[in-house]
């Protein structure tokens, strides 16, 4: 096996050991379908998150076998090598090569895998597999399934149960290993030079597009395969809309820009956020709205820590902007009001933050047995606080279409976090400073 892909292998054996203490079956996890753009293109193809996390091979029209018990191995279903083919798209591993690189115990041809279902499935006592994401690979499995139950008068028994192997994997996938956070790390700070690039060509006059390019060739030049997400390039008053993709419209001298792009490296996100002025100064308004965002995302960060409850950063970030939307004229009332109300969410509708990883909304769940779950070391999740304010009757108008959001990816530690996306500027001072130099 090649040793770059022994954590893949790390995760199989872990996987295979739970499987195992369960009382052992297969489980069987597909990678993503290559999907038409239009004709005969096809979008760009990205293994399944799940099948990525198992495996980390890149080819599509490949399933994993994971079959546990007595004798634990992992197979890998894949395409042959086809020169024909090959000369036309590209290298394709082969079973073989696949075994020998990946650390699979056995591969074979894609072609063979239903008949090889049948024989895999006989007598094992459960199935595990995420049923409901793809019809058709649903009927792929309970026609194999079927299959082996017409076997059951030569003595062979059938699985008796189908079990969601997400929610064996979200757990696991939840609490990031070394080469996990290594990825990450390197994640952000390729987006790092992206969102500098972005302050320091950022011009009244240019477009939002323009500026989207910039990240887009600092996330390619550094490495990363993708965004991770639609960039959001949010001029002015779109910096209101949420999930504003467009990034079509000129950028206005007294306007802010919000920025929240990461790239996707080897599977896995980066999701920052920046806000900074068109021109390069913070008028007043914008000033106090945007050191009131970022003392509530400082807020969010200081209760970031192992064994804190996942609303706390929520709940800290919540008290901060509604203490602030008060004292800038926004809302009226007292706090406790406001905070009952839930009056605040008129400037900020969306939650503190999400896990993040080899999606940008990651996976796991966020409550255990009905209460918010402890944060442990080894997660990692966003902490993004915003201000939303759009033009309209009794908002004082010095504030109108300024929205701001200010996001970090964070690393829970053993005794605190770490901020992964530190190094990008997020003082109004630095923020000032480079795009002072940048226009000097
Ligand atoms: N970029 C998506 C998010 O911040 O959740
Ligand atoms: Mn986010
Ligand atoms: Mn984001």
């Amino acid at each position: 096996m090649n040793p770059a892909f022994a954590p893949f292998h790390n995760r199989r054996q872990r996987l295979l050991d739970t499987l195992t203490r369960r009382g052992g079956g297969v489980a069987i996890v597909p990678t993503a379908a290559e999907v038409t753009r239009n004709r005969d293109t096809h979008y760009p193809f990205r293994p399944d998150s799940y099948f990525h996390y198992l495996s980390g091979f890149p080819e599509p029209e490949a399933v994993l076998v994971l079959v546990a018990g007595d004798t634990p191995r992992s197979l890998l279903f894949c395409r042959d090598k086809n020169i024909e083919r090959e000369i036309w798209d590209g290298f394709r591993f082969g079973p073989e090569a696949a075994a020998d690189e990946f650390g699979f115990d056995e591969a074979h041809p894609i072609a063979d895998l239903d008949t090889q279902l049948t024989t895999l499935l006989a007598n094992q006592p459960a199935i595990y597999f995420a049923l409901g994401h793809d019809l058709a690979w649903d009927k792929r499995l309970v026609d194999a399934l079927n299959r082996v139950r017409e076997q059951v008068r030569t003595g062979i028994t059938a699985p008796a149960r189908i079990q969601d192997l997400h929610a064996e994997l979200d757990e696991m996938r939840l609490i990031k290993d070394s080469h996990e956070v290594l990825t990450m790390r390197r994640a952000a700070a390729i987006s790092d030079v992206g969102h500098r690039r972005a302050m320091q060509v950022t011009r009244p006059g240019r477009h939002e597009y323009e500026v989207e390019a910039e990240l887009l060739h600092a996330f390619r030049q550094g490495g990363a395969q993708s965004p991770a997400y639609p960039a959001i390039v949010a001029g002015g008053a779109n910096a209101c809309v949420l999930h504003y993709v467009s990034n079509a419209c000129r950028l206005a001298d007294g306007d802010l820009l919000l920025i929240d792009a990461g790239c996707e490296l080897d599977g896995y996100a980066s999701d920052i956020t920046r806000t900074f002025p068109v021109n390069g100064r913070f008028s007043g308004p914008q000033r106090d709205v945007y050191q009131l965002v970022l003392a509530a995302q400082q807020a969010a960060i200081d209760a970031t820590a192992p064994g804190i409850a996942w609303n706390v950063p929520h709940d800290a970030a919540v008290a901060v902007l509604a203490q602030g939307m008060l004292d800038l004229g926004l809302l009226s009332g007292t706090l406790d009001g406001v905070l009952e109300a839930g009056d605040y969410r008129r400037f900020y509708m969306h939650r503190t933050g999400h896990w993040l990883g080899l999606d940008v909304h990651d996976v796991g769940d966020y409550k255990r047995d009905g209460d918010w779950r402890p944060l442990q070391t080894g997660m990692t999740l966003t902490v993004e606080p915003g201000c939303y304010i759009r033009a309209a009757d009794k908002v004082p108008e010095a504030f109108w279409n300024i929205g701001i959001r200010i996001e970090d990816d964070v690393l829970i530690t053993a005794d605190g976090c770490d901020i992964l996306s530190a190094a990008t500027p997020k003082t109004i001072d630095d923020i000032e400073a480079l795009m002072r130099d940048a226009h000097a």
